[in-house]
């Protein structure tokens, strides 16, 4: 079977731009340099971004281009043994995040719409927590489905199918061709717009001043390098699939690089609208930034709403806001779904529609959990298992296969001889030893608090059965994968 192709390299940079840039992008990151030392968390954001960020990246995109497969195939041209990894990464990605992330997106519809008449009210905290989510008060306390929630869902996953059904270049290619420049325009008419508000310089003050002392803390240093393994999709088995769809000749370093630059230049950008909105939103009720900024979730769904009922034309600022999370949400959806599609094309040769309409069908009704009462426990304890130990582990044995176990200097010349901007040792030395070094620490340190008290504040039944055991129980899915024979022609 012939592999699927992109239409030209612009199309293949817009859909890696869009994997990246996410709901993460957005909340997340604001967030977190406001409580990591605001400027300061600049220094160890931007180291994780050049020692590790950059490095993977480069070599995600060239192990798909070398060896022209999913996540599952090219480990496996590696090394048959480490066929599993790449599934690994793909099923718990597909059967994981995604499930989680569309619901996500599900919400932000939702909000989408309550914003043309501030339908969250006078109270966003109570409404959001009390009446929109319902939550329980323990993860197998799992009530009702949410209704206004599932409605959502059936549209998140119906645009996922669509997009993914009709394949690379007509699909993926051309959505993204649109989402992009939409996202960038409503992105800088919510900023521009949000610098012009009252009190926005208190908050781009509290978004900026650096507070170093706050980056001696290793806990910061673990953040950073998480949330810029998150924020590159890396780790997914997306950039990989990605970028077996490029042609022959292709500039990986180039596009490496500014996918990661627009990325986290996105994210920088998007935090001053953030800011400037809490800067607005403290002045007009009297408060300080400290107390208005609340968490990730909390920060787009209840501080978010709040200051938006106090703005003039609020409810049309509330709906591009919203309308942006859509957006960046749904670019980065369907790139991990696209992950998963490509390694089963790739292993059993199957036709792509029939494929996508049955993974679709089962991630929507396995995210329906993620839908109800007890969701946004679930939510909670999967993310941080999946983001925190699967995509780390991932990341340190791509290093180590690439690094260690394939000859890096030949796909470092690989590299080099098709991209614009050519890479030196440096790289192998950052792949061998840096990259799993550091995010072999990360993994301890996680592990040290881990084992201290029950992550969130949740039992330890729910951490064990929820948290370790989708670890688990998705590590084992891949090992079923890669015991099955090869159906495909492309692996030889
Ligand atoms: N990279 C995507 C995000 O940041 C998954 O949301």
């Amino acid at each position: 079977m012939k592999r699927d192709q992109w239409k030209s390299q612009t199309g293949f940079l817009f859909a890696a731009i869009g994997s990246a840039i996410g709901l993460g992008n957005i909340w997340r990151f604001s967030y977190m340099a406001y409580n990591h030392g605001g400027g300061a968390f600049l220094v160890p954001y931007l180291i994780a971004l050049v020692t590790a960020g950059i490095p993977l990246l480069i070599l995600e995109f060239s192990v798909g281009h070398k060896l022209r497969g999913s996540a599952p195939l090219a480990y496996a041209k590696i090394n048959k043994k480490m066929e599993w990894l790449g599934w690994w990464a793909v099923t718990f990605v597909m059967f994981g995040i995604v499930l989680y992330y569309s619901v996500i997106v599900a919400w932000c519809i939702n909000f989408f719409v309550l914003s043309f008449n501030l339908g969250w009210g006078s109270d966003p905290n109570t409404f959001f927590f009390q009446e929109f989510l319902s939550v329980s008060d323990a993860p197998f306390n799992i009530g009702q489905i949410r209704i206004p929630i599932f409605a959502g869902l059936i549209l998140v996953w119906f645009i996922n199918w669509a997009i993914v059904y009709r394949g690379v270049q007509r699909g993926i290619e051309a959505a993204n061709k649109i989402f992009m420049p939409t996202l960038f325009v409503l992105t800088a008419l919510l900023v521009f717009w949000a610098l012009t508000l009252d009190g926005a310089a208190n908050g781009l003050k509290a978004y900026l001043t650096p507070d170093f002392s706050k980056i001696s803390d290793p806990k910061v240093w673990i953040d950073a390098y998480s949330q810029i393994f998150f924020t590159l999709s890396l780790g997914f088995g997306i950039m990989i699939a990605y970028a077996s769809y490029l042609p022959r000749k292709a500039d990986i370093t180039k596009t490496a690089l500014i996918t990661a630059g627009i990325n986290s230049g996105y994210s920088l950008f998007a935090g001053l609208g953030v800011f400037s909105v809490l800067g607005f939103m403290a002045g007009s009720q009297g408060k300080t930034i400290a107390e208005v900024v609340s968490q990730s979730i909390g920060l787009a769904f209840v501080a978010y709403p709040k200051a938006v009922s106090l703005m003039p034309a609020g409810n049309l600022f509330g709906a591009v806001f919203f309308l942006c999370l859509v957006v960046a949400g749904f670019s980065s959806s369907i790139s991990i779904i696209e992950a998963f599609v490509a390694a089963l094309i790739d292993k059993f040769g199957l036709q792509r529609g029939m494929l996508v309409t049955i993974i679709s069908i089962t991630g929507f009704t396995a995210s329906i959990i993620f839908a109800t009462q007890a969701g946004l426990l679930w939510l909670d304890i999967v993310d941080h298992f999946l983001t925190h130990y699967g995509l780390i582990i991932v990341g340190i044995a791509e290093a180590v296969l690439v690094g260690w176990f394939f000859h890096i200097k030949v796909l470092r010349h690989h590299i080099n001889k098709i991209s614009s901007i050519k890479i030196g040792k440096w790289w192998d030395i950052l792949i061998k030893y840096f990259v799993p070094f550091v995010l072999g620490v990360i993994l301890v340190g996680d592990l040290y608090y881990e084992v201290q008290k029950p992550y969130g504040g949740y039992s330890w039944t729910s951490i064990i059965l929820i948290g370790r055991d989708w670890v688990i129980v998705t590590l084992i899915i891949a090992f079923v994968f890669s015991s099955k024979d090869w159906k495909s022609e492309d692996f030889r």
